[in-house]
Protein backbone atom coordinates (compact mmCIF):
# COMPACT_ATOMS: atom_id res chain seq x y z
CA UNK A 1 0.00 0.00 0.00
CA UNK A 2 0.91 3.40 -1.05
CA UNK A 3 -0.16 6.88 -0.39
CA UNK A 4 -0.20 8.22 -3.50
CA UNK A 5 1.76 11.29 -5.72
CA UNK A 6 -0.01 14.60 -6.67
CA UNK A 7 -0.32 13.41 -10.37
CA UNK A 8 -1.98 10.04 -9.85
CA UNK A 9 -4.47 11.66 -7.64
CA UNK A 10 -5.42 14.44 -9.63
CA UNK A 11 -5.39 12.12 -12.70
CA UNK A 12 -7.72 9.84 -10.91
CA UNK A 13 -10.37 12.69 -9.51
CA UNK A 14 -10.34 13.78 -13.23
CA UNK A 15 -11.13 10.21 -14.46
CA UNK A 16 -13.74 9.88 -11.42
CA UNK A 17 -15.72 13.40 -12.97
CA UNK A 18 -15.53 12.15 -16.42
CA UNK A 19 -16.69 8.28 -16.00
CA UNK A 20 -18.46 8.37 -12.51
CA UNK A 21 -19.88 11.65 -11.75
CA UNK A 22 -19.66 15.61 -12.50
CA UNK A 23 -19.83 16.02 -8.56
CA UNK A 24 -17.51 12.89 -6.81
CA UNK A 25 -15.00 14.00 -4.91
CA UNK A 26 -12.09 11.59 -4.34
CA UNK A 27 -11.34 11.04 -0.50
CA UNK A 28 -8.52 8.22 -0.06
CA UNK A 29 -6.48 6.30 -2.76
CA UNK A 30 -4.77 3.07 -1.57
CA UNK A 31 -2.20 1.88 -4.29
CA UNK A 32 -0.92 -1.46 -5.16
CA UNK A 33 1.91 -2.11 -7.39
CA UNK A 34 0.57 -5.14 -9.82
CA UNK A 35 3.88 -7.35 -11.07
CA UNK A 36 1.85 -9.48 -12.89
CA UNK A 37 2.50 -9.02 -16.88
CA UNK A 38 5.05 -9.85 -19.07
CA UNK A 39 6.29 -6.16 -19.22
CA UNK A 40 3.99 -3.99 -16.33
CA UNK A 41 5.51 -1.15 -16.84
CA UNK A 42 4.73 1.09 -13.56
CA UNK A 43 1.40 -0.65 -13.37
CA UNK A 44 -0.64 -0.31 -10.22
CA UNK A 45 -4.58 -0.64 -8.69
CA UNK A 46 -5.84 2.07 -6.69
CA UNK A 47 -8.66 1.57 -4.28
CA UNK A 48 -10.40 4.59 -4.51
CA UNK A 49 -13.42 6.24 -1.93
CA UNK A 50 -15.62 8.82 -3.54
CA UNK A 51 -18.26 11.31 -1.79
CA UNK A 52 -20.81 12.20 -4.20
CA UNK A 53 -23.06 14.25 -2.68
CA UNK A 54 -22.96 12.89 0.67
CA UNK A 55 -22.38 8.94 -0.77
CA UNK A 56 -19.55 7.06 -0.44
CA UNK A 57 -18.63 4.36 -2.18
CA UNK A 58 -15.12 2.53 -3.02
CA UNK A 59 -14.56 2.22 -6.95
CA UNK A 60 -11.05 1.29 -8.70
CA UNK A 61 -8.38 2.41 -11.21
CA UNK A 62 -5.35 1.25 -12.93
CA UNK A 63 -2.61 3.72 -13.66
CA UNK A 64 0.44 2.11 -16.30
CA UNK A 65 3.15 3.92 -17.97
CA UNK A 66 1.67 2.98 -21.68
CA UNK A 67 3.57 3.29 -24.67
CA UNK A 68 2.46 5.35 -27.44
CA UNK A 69 0.90 2.94 -29.34
CA UNK A 70 -1.53 1.62 -26.29
CA UNK A 71 -2.34 5.32 -25.65
CA UNK A 72 -3.51 5.77 -29.21
CA UNK A 73 -5.39 2.39 -29.32
CA UNK A 74 -7.39 2.46 -26.15
CA UNK A 75 -8.12 6.31 -27.07
CA UNK A 76 -9.54 4.84 -30.35
CA UNK A 77 -11.07 2.08 -29.68
CA UNK A 78 -12.71 3.76 -26.92
CA UNK A 79 -14.38 6.53 -29.51
CA UNK A 80 -15.22 3.34 -31.47
CA UNK A 81 -17.58 1.83 -28.58
CA UNK A 82 -15.54 -1.01 -28.70
CA UNK A 83 -14.90 -3.57 -25.74
CA UNK A 84 -11.70 -1.90 -24.25
CA UNK A 85 -11.80 0.03 -21.12
CA UNK A 86 -12.26 3.96 -20.75
CA UNK A 87 -8.72 5.81 -19.92
CA UNK A 88 -7.20 8.88 -20.76
CA UNK A 89 -6.68 10.96 -24.07
CA UNK A 90 -3.30 12.93 -22.74
CA UNK A 91 -0.11 12.65 -24.60
CA UNK A 92 -1.64 10.98 -27.39
CA UNK A 93 1.35 12.04 -29.23
CA UNK A 94 3.87 11.83 -27.64
CA UNK A 95 6.71 8.98 -28.13
CA UNK A 96 7.87 8.66 -25.00
CA UNK A 97 6.15 6.34 -22.51
CA UNK A 98 3.61 8.36 -20.30
CA UNK A 99 0.90 7.26 -17.08
CA UNK A 100 -2.64 6.98 -18.49
CA UNK A 101 -5.17 6.16 -15.81
CA UNK A 102 -7.56 3.14 -17.02
CA UNK A 103 -10.83 1.68 -15.92
CA UNK A 104 -10.05 -0.90 -13.96
CA UNK A 105 -11.84 -4.20 -15.93
CA UNK A 106 -12.77 -6.63 -13.24
CA UNK A 107 -12.63 -5.90 -9.69
CA UNK A 108 -16.45 -6.42 -9.21
CA UNK A 109 -16.15 -9.77 -11.49
CA UNK A 110 -16.15 -13.28 -10.11
CA UNK A 111 -14.21 -15.75 -11.83
CA UNK A 112 -15.09 -19.25 -9.87
CA UNK A 113 -18.80 -18.67 -11.38
CA UNK A 114 -18.73 -17.54 -14.99
CA UNK A 115 -21.35 -18.61 -18.14
CA UNK A 116 -18.28 -19.62 -20.73
CA UNK A 117 -20.30 -20.06 -23.39
CA UNK A 118 -21.81 -16.93 -23.32
CA UNK A 119 -18.84 -15.44 -22.47
CA UNK A 120 -17.17 -16.98 -25.66
CA UNK A 121 -19.67 -15.34 -28.26
CA UNK A 122 -19.37 -11.81 -26.58
CA UNK A 123 -15.71 -12.82 -26.95
CA UNK A 124 -16.27 -13.60 -30.72
CA UNK A 125 -18.35 -10.19 -31.13
CA UNK A 126 -16.07 -7.98 -29.49
CA UNK A 127 -12.95 -9.42 -31.50
CA UNK A 128 -14.98 -9.08 -34.90
CA UNK A 129 -15.99 -5.85 -34.29
CA UNK A 130 -12.66 -4.40 -33.76
CA UNK A 131 -11.13 -6.17 -36.73
CA UNK A 132 -14.23 -4.97 -39.00
CA UNK A 133 -14.43 -1.20 -37.61
CA UNK A 134 -10.56 -0.99 -38.52
CA UNK A 135 -10.59 -3.41 -41.95
CA UNK A 136 -8.26 -1.91 -44.59
CA UNK A 137 -7.68 1.50 -43.06
CA UNK A 138 -4.15 1.73 -43.69
CA UNK A 139 -3.67 5.39 -44.49
CA UNK A 140 -5.79 6.25 -41.39
CA UNK A 141 -3.39 3.41 -39.44
CA UNK A 142 -0.26 4.83 -41.22
CA UNK A 143 1.19 5.84 -37.33
CA UNK A 144 0.73 2.16 -36.58
CA UNK A 145 3.69 -0.26 -36.78
CA UNK A 146 2.77 -3.24 -39.35
CA UNK A 147 3.10 -6.97 -38.72
CA UNK A 148 4.91 -7.97 -41.25
CA UNK A 149 7.68 -10.55 -42.08
CA UNK A 150 10.10 -8.41 -40.55
CA UNK A 151 7.95 -8.06 -36.99
CA UNK A 152 7.56 -11.89 -36.99
CA UNK A 153 11.37 -12.34 -37.81
CA UNK A 154 11.89 -10.24 -34.54
CA UNK A 155 9.85 -11.91 -32.09
CA UNK A 156 11.03 -15.13 -33.37
CA UNK A 157 15.00 -14.72 -33.12
CA UNK A 158 15.16 -11.31 -30.67
CA UNK A 159 11.89 -11.93 -27.69
CA UNK A 160 11.06 -15.80 -28.63
CA UNK A 161 14.72 -17.30 -29.19
CA UNK A 162 16.49 -15.91 -26.08
CA UNK A 163 13.88 -17.25 -23.58
CA UNK A 164 14.22 -20.58 -25.53
CA UNK A 165 17.77 -20.68 -25.23
CA UNK A 166 17.33 -20.41 -21.58
CA UNK A 167 14.49 -22.94 -21.41
CA UNK A 168 17.18 -25.61 -23.20
CA UNK A 169 19.43 -25.45 -20.93
CA UNK A 170 16.77 -26.15 -17.85
CA UNK A 171 16.81 -29.63 -16.42
CA UNK A 172 13.50 -29.30 -15.59
CA UNK A 173 12.04 -28.15 -18.73
CA UNK A 174 14.16 -30.67 -20.60
CA UNK A 175 12.50 -33.33 -18.70
CA UNK A 176 8.78 -31.92 -19.07
CA UNK A 177 9.06 -31.01 -22.74
CA UNK A 178 12.52 -32.69 -24.06
CA UNK A 179 11.09 -34.62 -26.79
CA UNK A 180 9.04 -31.61 -28.50
CA UNK A 181 12.23 -29.67 -28.59
CA UNK A 182 13.47 -30.59 -32.38
CA UNK A 183 9.98 -30.44 -33.54
CA UNK A 184 9.64 -27.08 -32.00
CA UNK A 185 12.87 -26.11 -33.35
CA UNK A 186 11.94 -26.91 -37.03
CA UNK A 187 8.69 -25.05 -36.97
CA UNK A 188 10.60 -22.05 -35.90
CA UNK A 189 13.09 -22.43 -38.52
CA UNK A 190 10.15 -22.35 -41.74
CA UNK A 191 7.35 -20.51 -40.03
CA UNK A 192 8.31 -17.03 -41.09
CA UNK A 193 8.26 -18.28 -44.73
CA UNK A 194 4.84 -20.75 -44.03
CA UNK A 195 3.02 -17.49 -42.65
CA UNK A 196 4.35 -15.21 -45.33
CA UNK A 197 1.68 -15.69 -47.66
CA UNK A 198 -1.34 -14.83 -44.80
CA UNK A 199 0.85 -11.70 -43.65
CA UNK A 200 1.09 -10.41 -46.61
CA UNK A 201 -2.91 -11.15 -48.01
CA UNK A 202 -3.97 -7.36 -47.61
CA UNK A 203 -7.64 -8.47 -47.59
CA UNK A 204 -7.36 -9.63 -44.34
CA UNK A 205 -5.28 -6.31 -42.74
CA UNK A 206 -6.89 -4.78 -39.80
CA UNK A 207 -6.00 -3.35 -36.73
CA UNK A 208 -4.65 -6.49 -34.66
CA UNK A 209 -4.21 -6.93 -30.81
CA UNK A 210 -1.37 -9.26 -31.57
CA UNK A 211 -0.58 -10.23 -27.88
CA UNK A 212 -3.73 -12.17 -26.67
CA UNK A 213 -2.65 -14.07 -23.98
CA UNK A 214 -5.49 -14.64 -21.19
CA UNK A 215 -4.15 -11.92 -19.29
CA UNK A 216 -5.21 -9.48 -21.54
CA UNK A 217 -8.56 -10.69 -21.68
CA UNK A 218 -10.38 -9.66 -19.01
CA UNK A 219 -14.12 -9.99 -17.86
CA UNK A 220 -16.40 -6.88 -17.02
CA UNK A 221 -19.19 -7.41 -14.26
CA UNK A 222 -19.25 -11.38 -15.04
CA UNK A 223 -20.77 -10.06 -18.54
CA UNK A 224 -18.75 -8.77 -21.46
CA UNK A 225 -15.47 -9.21 -22.42
CA UNK A 226 -12.76 -6.51 -22.64
CA UNK A 227 -9.47 -6.16 -24.55
CA UNK A 228 -6.72 -4.34 -22.31
CA UNK A 229 -2.80 -3.93 -22.69
CA UNK A 230 -2.62 -2.62 -26.23
CA UNK A 231 1.25 -2.08 -26.39
CA UNK A 232 2.05 -4.61 -28.88
CA UNK A 233 -1.42 -3.73 -31.43
CA UNK A 234 0.11 -3.93 -35.12
CA UNK A 235 -1.49 -2.95 -38.74
CA UNK A 236 -1.65 -6.57 -40.22
CA UNK A 237 -3.41 -9.83 -40.68
CA UNK A 238 -6.31 -10.81 -38.71
CA UNK A 239 -5.18 -14.29 -38.56
CA UNK A 240 -2.40 -13.56 -36.74
CA UNK A 241 -5.37 -13.00 -33.33
CA UNK A 242 -7.61 -15.33 -33.91
CA UNK A 243 -5.97 -18.55 -33.15
CA UNK A 244 -4.73 -17.53 -29.86
CA UNK A 245 -8.10 -17.37 -28.80
CA UNK A 246 -10.71 -19.65 -31.00
CA UNK A 247 -10.61 -23.21 -31.84
CA UNK A 248 -12.53 -24.53 -34.78
CA UNK A 249 -16.20 -23.79 -33.72
CA UNK A 250 -15.55 -20.49 -32.34
CA UNK A 251 -13.59 -19.39 -35.37
CA UNK A 252 -16.66 -19.98 -37.96
CA UNK A 253 -18.66 -18.32 -35.43
CA UNK A 254 -16.02 -15.22 -35.58
CA UNK A 255 -16.31 -15.49 -39.59
CA UNK A 256 -20.23 -15.62 -39.50
CA UNK A 257 -20.14 -12.23 -37.47
CA UNK A 258 -17.05 -11.08 -39.59
CA UNK A 259 -19.19 -11.41 -42.73
CA UNK A 260 -22.85 -10.73 -42.17
CA UNK A 261 -23.65 -9.02 -38.75
CA UNK A 262 -24.50 -5.35 -38.93
CA UNK A 263 -22.83 -2.79 -36.95
CA UNK A 264 -23.23 -1.14 -34.65
CA UNK A 265 -24.66 -3.87 -32.42
CA UNK A 266 -21.86 -3.92 -30.15
N1 LIG B 1 -7.52 -2.10 -16.94
C1 LIG B 1 -7.26 -3.17 -16.20
N2 LIG B 1 -8.24 -3.74 -15.46
C2 LIG B 1 -7.99 -4.82 -14.69
N3 LIG B 1 -6.78 -5.43 -14.59
C3 LIG B 1 -5.76 -4.91 -15.30
C4 LIG B 1 -5.94 -3.75 -16.15
N4 LIG B 1 -4.75 -3.46 -16.72
C5 LIG B 1 -3.87 -4.39 -16.27
N5 LIG B 1 -4.46 -5.26 -15.43
C6 LIG B 1 -3.85 -6.44 -14.77
O1 LIG B 1 -2.42 -6.32 -14.84
C7 LIG B 1 -1.87 -7.33 -15.72
C8 LIG B 1 -0.72 -6.76 -16.53
O2 LIG B 1 -1.14 -5.60 -17.24
P1 LIG B 1 -0.90 -5.40 -18.80
O3 LIG B 1 -1.50 -4.09 -19.21
O4 LIG B 1 -1.39 -6.64 -19.50
O5 LIG B 1 0.67 -5.24 -18.86
P2 LIG B 1 1.83 -6.19 -19.41
O6 LIG B 1 2.34 -5.47 -20.60
O7 LIG B 1 2.76 -6.23 -18.28
O8 LIG B 1 1.24 -7.54 -19.75
C9 LIG B 1 -3.06 -7.80 -16.57
O9 LIG B 1 -2.88 -9.10 -17.06
C10 LIG B 1 -4.21 -7.68 -15.57
O10 LIG B 1 -4.23 -8.80 -14.69
MG1 LIG C 1 -0.46 -8.11 -20.60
Amino acid sequence: MNLETNEIVELIQEKTNQFISKTAMVLEVESTPLNMGYQAVGLSRHKVLIDDQGIQEYVSFITKMANTTERRILHRLYLQSAKVPFSTAHDIGSEDRALICIQDVDYKTHYQSLEFEMLQKKEVQALAYIHKTNHGLKEELSWLPIADRDHIEKMLYGRWRTVWEEAKKNEQFIEAFGQYIPEVEAVSSSIANDIEVVLNDESTHTLIHNDLNPGNVLVHNNEEVFFIDWEEARYGSLFLDIPLRFELNAARAYREVLLHEQYPAC
